[in-house]
């Protein structure tokens, strides 16, 4: 793709927009020559109960890494989010909620999200929840999971949302992981008409942690039958017929944590990014607002689930800061038919999308049609997130969901960043497809060489951020020390996000992908060591080794090398045995898509498996293995490249 194809500002959004061209380059500019007055002034965007007097104090010096923003102001988010708006926009709907089922949709207002939120706190408070404990939440996409978002916030807890998609071995290891006793759930999720049996994996994790959990509260959702243990466990609506909806908002520092969220990583058991209060809700409602352009009265839909940062940020706390209209939707793209997507934007009267590259690829094989039959008239602004869209599938976005009419804001994050940093505004910043374009207020990209020498110009390299901004994550909970080595060692003094990108003669950022052993499949970050730790646990397997490889509608997908027990033979069913297998000990979405039988692994002399070669085999780059030589047995390789598996 040319750097060239240039998407131009339309007219109208040039002079609707809150930021044009101009205003992005004065506002920028302001953002990073003087951070403290900038951020001073956007800091009031949210209400405070004690105004904060110190803006930014950090550090990204290895050995004394430390993040603060707003260090000595008082406030809440839920209150920011949900109370503050009550006097002049109670009526107004917070959520729309859309069902899996098509016939099921609910409308909340701000102030039925009041009572809610304060009733699903007062059930925690009865359960003992105080300020600072970890709550896991395990829900499907229901209102409910926003409420106990919201409520824990209130109480001034900590909440650590475990994706509905995962096993109960990783639920356990993320419960106990952050100490928490209580977890809430519901009887069984639905997604695109399958049940999913959430309450039945949480008992199967509690039997598997030391020392079991106090409390289950559990939302009916599919109305199913399910264990309940008296005394441990409680369903939500019994409970919420005890409590009033009225609940007193916990006062809470600007940096007391608000989430943890686990995410992967290269190596080990996935990490607890924690986010804290303030800087945290300031970025967030503020790259919501500028980012998407979102205008009083506007209809705002974001996809993901809210099991990822993406659903915390821009499903729940940055459009409800903002007073917006957020739609929650509970099923998944290609339910009950591809027109789905659409259909709820015609339904709702969508203005603003949001979705992943992985959906658009996928819906853009089954064709126009199920697009075209539908009218999309109200749309006004479309959006991508979650791994670098292919200028194909950017370009059938454009032209066939937004009908040449929409911009599309590419918007570059991760867990770890809070919010948006790098992306276009639609008012301000010309498109070229598949680049995530001009960094966000307060963000310094820069490009780094492997020797960490930073790299001016058009060039390519490793994506590092020089500066602080107030919605980066503030430690790995626990683990003060693998925060450090993890993002701020590799070059010393900034922040490396993991991932390759390159700048071109405009200026423009286009992110390559991740430089580490992280692999992004539909989105989801996968550690390639947790796939190979799951693998090896199986009792046939000796020996894995996964990459990623390219995938038409995953982006990138799983391919396992796994080398068996002596005596086990290779066979078809094992195969499937063992993929079956992962997804039971991780989750359906770390299932490899192709495993191959090895009898060895290219290793070093010293025993380090060379990644490198097994991702050019999987990647079918034969030609291309670079210098075999220093292997301890050459001839594995020509081995593995005569089995590659489906050979395409
Ligand atoms: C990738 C999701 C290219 C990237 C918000 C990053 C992207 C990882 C984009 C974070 C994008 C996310 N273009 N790549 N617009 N957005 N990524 O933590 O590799 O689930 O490091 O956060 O996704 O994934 P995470």
């Amino acid at each position: 793709m040319s750097d060239n194809e240039l998407f131009p500002v339309p007219a109208e959004w040039a002079s609707r927009a809150l930021v044009d061209a101009g205003k992005y380059a004065a506002m920028y500019a302001a953002s990073v020559n003087d951070p403290e007055a900038f951020w001073a002034e956007h800091g009031k965007r949210i209400d405070w109960f004690t105004p904060f007097t110190k803006v930014k104090n950090c550090s990204f010096e290895p050995g004394s890494v430390s993040i603060k923003w707003f260090e000595d102001g008082i406030t809440n988010v839920a209150y920011n989010c949900v109370d503050r708006h009550l006097e002049k926009r109670g009526d107004q709907v917070a959520i729309i909620w859309e069902g899996d089922d098509p016939s099921e949709s609910r409308k909340i207002t701000y102030r039925e999200l009041a009572s809610e939120v304060n009733k699903f706190a007062n059930v925690l408070r009865n359960r003992d929840v105080q300020k600072g404990d970890r709550v896991t939440i395990y829900l499907p996409m229901i209102p409910e999971a926003a409420y106990a978002m919201l409520a824990c916030a209130r109480l001034g807890a900590v909440h650590s949302i475990v994706f509905a998609g995962f096993s109960p071995d990783s639920l356990a290891g993320r419960i106990s992981d952050c100490g928490s006793k209580i977890v809430i759930t519901a009887d069984e999720g639905l997604r695109g008409g399958r049940k999913v049996p959430l309450k039945a994996n949480v008992d199967a994790a509690i039997a598997r942690l030391d020392g079991g959990l106090d409390h289950v509260v559990v939302v009916r959702r599919t109305g199913a039958p399910v264990d309940m243990e008296p005394g441990r466990d409680v369903w939500y609506h019994e409970a919420a017929e005890m409590v009033t909806d009225e609940c007193p908002v916990e006062h809470v520092n600007a940096e007391d944590p608000l989430f943890i969220l686990y995410t992967s990583g290269s190596t080990g058991k996935p990490k607890g990014v924690l986010h804290t209060t303030a800087g945290y809700l300031v970025y967030a409602s503020m790259t919501h607002q500028y980012v998407f352009d979102y205008h009083e009265g506007d209809i705002y839909w974001c996809t993901a689930d809210v099991g990822w940062v993406t659903g915390h940020s821009y499903i729940v706390y940055g459009p409800l800061a903002n007073g917006a209209t957020t739609l929650m939707f509970e099923g998944v793209p290609n339910y009950p038919s591809n027109s789905r997507f659409w259909e709820v934007i015609d339904k709702h009267k969508v203005n603003i999308f949001y979705t992943a590259p992985t959906a658009i690829r996928a819906l853009m094989q089954a064709g126009e049609e199920p697009v075209k039959k539908t009218s999309r008239a109200s749309l006004r602004l479309l959006g991508s997130v979650g791994e670098p869209i292919n200028p194909e599938a950017w370009t059938w976005y454009h032209r066939v969901v937004g009908e040449s009419r929409c911009p599309i804001v590419d918007t570059w994050w991760q867990t770890e960043t809070g919010g948006i940093l790098i992306t276009p505004l639609p008012g301000a910043i010309d498109l070229k497809p598949g680049s995530a374009t001009k960094p966000f207020f307060g963000i310094v990209p820069q490009l780094v060489d492997a020797e960490g020498k930073v790299i001016e110009g058009a060039a390519e390299g490793n994506l590092v951020i020089a500066e602080s901004w107030p919605g980066q994550m503030r430690t790995v909970y626990g683990d003060h020390e693998r925060f450090e080595q993890t993002y701020f060692s590799t070059y010393p003094g900034k922040y490396f996000t993991g991932d390759g990108c390159r700048r071109d003669a405009d200026g423009y950022y286009w992110i390559t992908g991740r430089v580490d052993d992280v692999i992004n499949v539909s989105g989801h970050r996968m550690g390639t060591a947790e796939v190979e730790s799951a693998l090896v646990a199986h009792e046939k397997v000796s020996e894995a080794a996964v990459v990623g490889f390219p995938h038409d509608i995953k982006g990138q997908g799983i391919y396992a090398y796994v080398t068996l027990m002596a005596g086990v033979t290779p066979t078809e069913e094992l195969r499937k045995e063992l993929v079956a297998w992962v997804r039971r000990e991780i989750g359906p979405i770390a299932s490899p898509d192709l495993i191959q039988f090895a009898p060895g692994l290219p290793k070093t002399r010293s025993g380090k498996i060379m990644r490198r070669i097994l991702r050019k085999i999987a990647e079918d780059q034969f030609e291309n293995l670079g210098d075999t030589s220093t292997l301890a047995d050459p001839g594995v390789v020509e081995d593995l490249v005569s089995n590659r598996q489906n050979k395409r």
